[in-house]
């Protein structure tokens, strides 16, 4: 009987080490230590043998389940390192990980979402408009005369339908008003249209913020008082501001405001920003008509508008030079911001 023992032990253990694999070795474990295994058979045998030869047997069964065990688990660690040897062949694990590219914002998004917060901490909320207008709501509704220079079909991408790009952002103040309940505080910040010759401070698709705020009595202070604070607030307390008398077919009276930048080693310079104004009492009236209510008559609401232009913000607030710098996506350029 002992003998069978011995005989079972080194088939097993040789029939491990024959495996090459986990499924061989699998196999081999079943046939031994299985239900039907022959270590199993041969312990079912242990019944049979007289009193006395029992706990030596059981003691010999035992020590040949725990060696053929161990020579199991010690081969299936050999098949796992094996395997995983060969998963990484050909790979050079010594050699330094690639670069992760780090994200980051536009410069243009960083300083529209700025203004947006200044402006929203001030009251204003956001509106929008549709970027292919009408030349009702580009021009007409804001006051400006068939022969004005900005309807030039050299000047604005026009479809055959009649419609065009926007030229400016102040359309919103229109799509606005024709729905909003006085007082209205808007801001619109999006993207205009030109048909301008491209250069270091010009693009033909560029990004404006659009202000808008009417109510009772609102008056020039106001308009001189917010966009001081609003300028302050994103170029720093020391920033000096200055208006000056414009024209603009939608406000009266209007005004651009200038910025001044100071360069090292330059003279100060400044710089224009905005334009702004008064709301034209024309633009309320032709509003009363359209709305056919009483609502922005002009004799009960004032306000005023402005509308700055984003890549000015931009180039003024990193020093950029040249407008094409922000739609190039030069990642050297971009990577300042990141
Ligand atoms: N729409 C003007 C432009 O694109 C800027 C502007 C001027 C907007 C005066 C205004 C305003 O709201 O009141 O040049």
């Amino acid at each position: 009987m002992k003998q069978e023992l011995e005989t079972i032990q080194a088939d097993a253990l040789s029939a491990i080490e024959a495996a090459t694999d986990q499924k061989i070795l699998d196999e081999a474990r079943v046939a031994f230590l299985g239900k039907k295994g022959r270590l199993t058979a041969a312990s079912a045998a242990m019944k049979d043998l007289p009193n006395e030869e029992k706990p030596a047997y059981g003691q010999a069964l035992n020590m040949a389940r725990q060696a053929i065990t161990a020579a199991i688990e010690s081969k299936l660690a050999a098949l796992q390192e094996e395997a995983d040897k060969k998963s990484v062949e050909g790979i050079d694990l010594t050699l330094p990980p690639r670069e992760l590219l780090e994200g980051g914002l536009h410069p243009l998004t960083l300083i529209k979402d700025r203004a947006i917060q200044i402006l929203r901490r001030m009251g204003f909320a956001l509106a929008e408009g549709p970027e292919i207008e009408t030349e009702y709501h580009c021009f007409d509704a804001l006051n400006t005369p068939d022969d004005h220079p900005a309807r030039n079909e050299k000047d604005t991408f026009y479809f055959d339908s009649g419609k065009l790009l926007r030229t400016h952002t102040s359309s919103v103040q229109i799509r606005t008003m024709e729905k909003a309940t006085p007082p209205v505080r808007i801001i619109a910040p999006g993207s205009a249209y030109r048909r301008d010759e491209i250069d270091a401070t010009h693009l033909s698709v560029f990004n404006q913020l659009e202000g808008l705020f009417v109510a009772e009595d609102v008056k020039l202070g106001d308009l001189k008082g917010t966009l001081e604070y609003f300028l302050r607030a994103l170029f720093g307390n020391e920033t000096e501001v200055r208006f000056r008398p414009h024209f603009f077919p939608f406000t009266e009276p209007s005004f651009e405001i200038d910025v001044k930048l100071h360069v090292k080693g330059q003279a100060p310079k400044w710089i224009e920003v905005a334009g702004c104004g008064m709301v034209d009492p024309a633009v309320f009236a032709s509003l009363a008509e359209s709305r056919g209510d009483d609502l922005f008559d002009p004799e009960k609401v004032t306000g005023f508008a402005f509308g700055m232009g984003l890549d000015r913000l931009a180039m003024i607030q990193w020093g950029i030079k040249d407008i094409r710098l922000l739609i190039e996506n030069d990642t050297r350029f971009l990577k300042q911001f990141a």
